[in-house]
């Protein structure tokens, strides 16, 4: 009796959402109609009376890769007891971006989930930054695990892997990050001089994406201690302190993410946390006999035929590369860092990192890094 009434109650269920969601025109289209009406034992709508269950699985609820390169997210589904005729079904893959380009003020952008691609037989369609990119695998029967090439930052998020068969529609979702480094980032005006989008822009600016939660997280984990206040890309302020101390948040806390919560976008301002992945170029160090200005540091990758690093690929370049120099040099932002992987006397503290002289003057004399 109650698998009778399954097809009715999802019907009834999807008239009754409101319109103009992304994934109601999947269902408007009479296919399942069709699969009541033709419910008399000999094709569609058997599925329900024989008690055969669709399962769609994943084997892999997340999966880390790096940017640039293509990675596969794992989706297949089969029937139980397995079919005698093939049936037709439906795949339909969809994703909550971890990082949504947003209008102001309007939170529920962060957890819309739109269209990556739609497939059914051998016809698919792909959607906005996927058109082109991505490909389902289909290497066994039931596999719909989604290709997706030429990794970009902003790809990251949860993705989700529909198999719909006539009424039934069983899902499940997959997780996709990047490997990368989380860095603080502040402006050359000061600390605290960012609002969200201010924030936004400069860790694009420094080829990096403003950080996840999960992503600082991960970061905190690896001994990330930092004092000062930034933003995520979900809109709160947060800071990592692995070490309590009064002038951080107090001693009577433990260690952990200290959060403020969502700030308000436009009006607070703060520090940025930004994450940059794997560069496909490489950083090196300029040397130069009597040191560079900013403006010949500029020059001097140029005529060397590269250009000038960003924070975020000197930072990928140390955390990923295992960058390590102990000479201060230019970047292109005006600020001059060092990246140390083997901590050693006269450079810098007992762990490693990126070491940063702040802005200094312009006309002052350094090396320069350069990224190719
Ligand atoms: C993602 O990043 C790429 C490359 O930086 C950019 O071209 C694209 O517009 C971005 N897409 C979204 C949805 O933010
Ligand atoms: C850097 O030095 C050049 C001369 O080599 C000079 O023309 C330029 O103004 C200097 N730039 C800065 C920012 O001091």
């Amino acid at each position: 009796m109650l698998s009778l009434l399954r097809p009715l109650l999802a019907v009834c269920v999807y008239l009754l959402l409101p319109g103009g969601q992304s994934w109601i025109p999947w269902y408007s289209n009479g296919f399942h109609y069709q699969d009541i009406s033709n419910s008399n034992g000999n094709g569609n709508g058997e599925i329900y009376f024989n008690g055969i269950r669709l399962h769609v699985e994943s084997p892999q609820p997340s999966v880390s890769a790096t940017r640039g390169s293509s990675v596969t997210l794992p989706c297949h589904y089969h029937y139980e007891p397995e079919l005698t005729t093939p049936r037709r079904t439906r795949v339909k893959w969809s994703w909550v971006p971890a990082n949504p380009i947003l209008p102001p003020a309007s939170p529920e952008a962060f957890t819309r989930e739109t269209e990556v691609m739609v497939a059914m037989g051998n016809r698919h369609r792909s959607y906005g930054s996927f058109r082109g990119r991505v490909r389902l695998r289909r290497s066994a029967p039931g596999d719909m695990s989604l290709v997706i090439n030429e990794l970009q930052l902003n790809d990251t998020g949860r993705y989700r892997c529909e198999v719909i068969d006539g009424l039934e529609d069983e899902s499940v979702t997959v997780e996709l990050e990047l490997q990368g480094v989380v860095f603080p980032y502040y402006s050359q005006k000061g600390r605290y001089h960012f609002n969200f989008f201010a924030a936004q822009q400069a860790c694009q600016d420094q080829d990096a994406t403003l950080a996840t939660f999960e992503q600082l997280f991960t970061a905190w984990e690896e001994g990330l201690d930092w004092c000062n206040a930034g933003w995520l890309v979900d809109g709160t302020v947060q800071y990592p302190i692995t070490v309590p101390r009064h002038s951080c948040g107090g001693m009577n806390l433990a260690p952990g993410l200290r959060s403020y919560g969502q700030r308000h976008r436009l009006f607070h301002h703060y520090d940025a946390f930004c994450f940059s992945a794997a560069i496909k170029g490489t950083v090196y160090y300029l040397k130069h006999p009597t040191g560079l200005n900013f403006t010949e540091a500029v020059q001097a990758c140029a005529h060397d035929g590269s250009q000038i690093a960003k924070v975020g690929q000197l930072y990928a370049a140390w955390g990923l590369m295992g960058l390590d120099r102990c000479d201060g040099g230019w970047l292109a932002d005006r600020s001059v860092r060092y990246p140390i992987t083997r901590a050693r006397a006269n450079c810098g503290p007992p762990e490693p990192g990126v070491r940063s002289f702040g802005f200094p003057p312009p006309y002052l004399k350094f090396g320069v890094y350069c990224y190719r």
